[in-house]
C-alpha cells in the first residue's frame, strides 16, 4: 500500500479556496488509487512550535545523541517515508504562510530527510517521487513581468532537490482577488486540472 501524505497549511479552513481545490484533487486521486492511504496533517490543529532558542537547542542535543527516533523528528520521519506528498497552502505575502516555514524547518533533518555522502554532497533522502503543491493566488504571479516575485512554490522546488524529490508539481488558480477576473471560471478550471493531475499522481 502507498502512503500519501496531506500536509494542510490553508488557514481559513472551511472558507480556503486552496484547500476546496485541494480536497477536489484528493478525491479525484482516491478515485484512481483505491488501495492507497491518505494522511493528513492539519497544521492549524497541530500548532507546531517555532524554533526558539530552547526548541532549537533541545533538537541539537537530541540530534547529536544519534536519538532521531524521538517524538520531536517524527514530522521528519513521516515525510522521508512518506510515497507522494501534498501541501496545500494558500499564497501568502509572496509565499506562504509561516506555520508551512515551521513546519519545514521541523522536517528538514540530516539524516532523515537530507544528508551528505562521503564527498560532502548533499544527497536527498526522502522516498517520495513527487510533490504536489496547491495553492491560490489572489494576484497572477506567472506573468513575465511577475514571476520573479513568487517565492513559495520556488522554495518548495528547491526544497524537493534538497529532499531528493524528484518530480515537483504545481496546481495553482491565480488573479482570484483581482476584480478585472471571473473567479468562479478560473477556480473551475483549477479543478479540472485537479481532475486530469490525480489519477497519474
Ligand atoms: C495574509 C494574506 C497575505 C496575502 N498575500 C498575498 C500576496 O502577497 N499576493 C497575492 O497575490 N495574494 C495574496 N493574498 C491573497 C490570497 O493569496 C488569496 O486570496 C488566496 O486565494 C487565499 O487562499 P485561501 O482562500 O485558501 O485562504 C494574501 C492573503 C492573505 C490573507
Amino acid at each position: 500500500m502507498s502512503e500519501l501524505l496531506f500536509v494542510n497549511a490553508c488557514v481559513r479552513g472551511a472558507r480556503s479556496r486552496t484547500l476546496a481545490l485541494a480536497r477536489h484533487f484528493l478525491t479525484e486521486y482516491e478515485k484512481s488509487h483505491p488501495g492507497d492511504r491518505v494522511t493528513e496533517r492539519n497544521l492549524m490543529e497541530e500548532r507546531l512550535e517555532p524554533q526558539y532558542p530552547e526548541v532549537l537547542a533541545e533538537r541539537d542535543t537530541l540530534w547529536n545523541a544519534g536519538r532521531l527516533e524521538e517524538p520531536m523528528f517524527a514530522p521528519a520521519r513521516q515525510f522521508a517515508g512518506a510515497d507522494r506528498i501534498v501541501i496545500a497552502a494558500p499564497f501568502w505575502d509572496l509565499s506562504y504562510p509561516a506555520i508551512l516555514k515551521i513546519y519545514l524547518e521541523r522536517i528538514s533533518v540530516t539524516n532523515l530527510t537530507f544528508g551528505y555522502d562521503d564527498a560532502g554532497n548533499s544527497v536527498g533522502l526522502c522516498r517520495a517521487k513527487r510533490l504536489l503543491l496547491i495553492t491560490t493566488r489572489g494576484g497572477n504571479f506567472s506573468l513575465p513581468e511577475t514571476a520573479w516575485m513568487e517565492s513559495g512554490a520556488r522554495h518548495l522546488q528547491a526544497l524537493c532537490a534538497m529532499y531528493g524529490i524528484p518530480d515537483f508539481q504545481l496546481l495553482c488558480a491565480e488573479g482570484l482577488d483581482d476584480v478585472r477576473n471571473d473567479k468562479a471560471a478560473l477556480l473551475a478550471g483549477a479543478m479540472a486540472q485537479a481532475e486530469a493531475l490525480a489519477p497519474n499522481f
